[in-house]
């Protein structure tokens, strides 16, 4: 059953737990996190960035995402988000093929231009009912973090712009940097606990972790207490996945059933999404 993302997260902020955004690509692993929602009974959103509406086609990939969600899960709730839209035209394709939650991602632009992009976004979003998730300080993505020393200071979410930033633009949801770092690459030794506390009391909206692939339970455990509500997690499906495909091609050189290949890389993929919905407290929310 498609339901709004902001509902989805607004309750998991009111009874203190997490919900993962998983982020698809094709038909398996949409099949794999619909399944595992089923199988785990947990709330779930479901979603796909730029990169993924050029390889699979929006339109295609969105529908996809309805139908799984709408006839085989009708009892789960699931919501559909563009994940990381980068300009004002990607998030308009994406309302028009019916999306109604996206993330406009302007953690890389100037404060400034940030905070006057992210309104323009809001403004037309919610005059379409559609909610917007947005990004203050930036989480770092592969190769940006490969070095001994990072400055992780540059990165970070500073909580008294974020509590402007929350009110100036009207978002429904704010994507945090706390020294967390997209992909299984170098995080900050420790999570900056504090500053996501301070956060946390300034901005009374839902928080998400982007980058949560390689979190383990403890540190999940550590920020939903300080206010995260949402984990986003793609490179953990995408090594299960392809970790399982290379088993495959070890032990079976000779076959070519598509469906038996890519059946057991969903259902890897599968297994490990399920463990992660355990992890962040949405098992069992349905
Ligand atoms: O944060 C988002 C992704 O992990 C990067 O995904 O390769 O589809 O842009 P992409
Ligand atoms: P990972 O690379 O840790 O899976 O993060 C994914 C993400 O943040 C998608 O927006
Ligand atoms: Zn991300």
């Amino acid at each position: 059953m498609i339901v709004s993302v902001k509902e989805i997260l607004l309750k998991a902020k009111e009874n203190n737990y997490a919900v993962g955004a998983f982020n698809t690509v094709n038909l398996e692993t949409t099949r794999a996190i619909v399944d595992a929602a089923k199988e785990t009974q947990s709330p779930v959103i479901i979603q796909v960035t730029e990169k993924t509406m050029e390889y699979s086609g929006g339109r295609l990939i969105f529908n996809l995402m309805k139908n799984d969600a709408e006839f085989y899960a009708p009892e789960i709730p699931i919501g559909i988000h563009l994940d990381h839209g980068k300009s004002v035209e990607i998030i308009q394709r994406a309302i028009k093929m019916g999306f109604s939650s996206v993330m406009y991602d302007g953690s890389r632009k100037k404060y400034e231009d940030n905070l006057d992009i992210t309104k323009k976004v809001v403004d037309f979003c919610h005059e379409a009912g559609v909610d917007v998730q947005g990004e203050l300080g930036s989480v770092p993505y592969l190769g940006e973090t490969q070095g001994y020393e990072v400055d992780w200071e540059k990165y970070m979410t500073n909580p008294d712009q974020a509590a402007s930033f929350v009110e100036q633009t009207g978002i429904d949801a704010l994507a945090v940097a706390i020294g967390n770092a997209h992909g299984f690459f170098k995080e900050r030794s420790k999570p900056d606990f504090e500053r996501l506390e301070e956060i946390n009391k300034k901005c009374d909206i839902p928080l998400i972790l982007h980058g949560a692939s390689d979190w383990e339970n403890g540190k999940v455990a550590e920020v939903i207490q300080r206010g995260i509500n949402c984990f986003n997690v793609d490179t953990a499906i995408r090594v299960a996945f392809m970790g399982s495909l290379a088993n495959f091609f070890k032990e079976n050189e000779q076959s070519f059933d598509l469906r038996k290949i890519l059946g057991e890389a969903r259902d890897s993929a599968k297994e490990t999404i399920k463990q992660k919905m355990i992890f962040f407290g949405s098992a069992g929310k349905v």
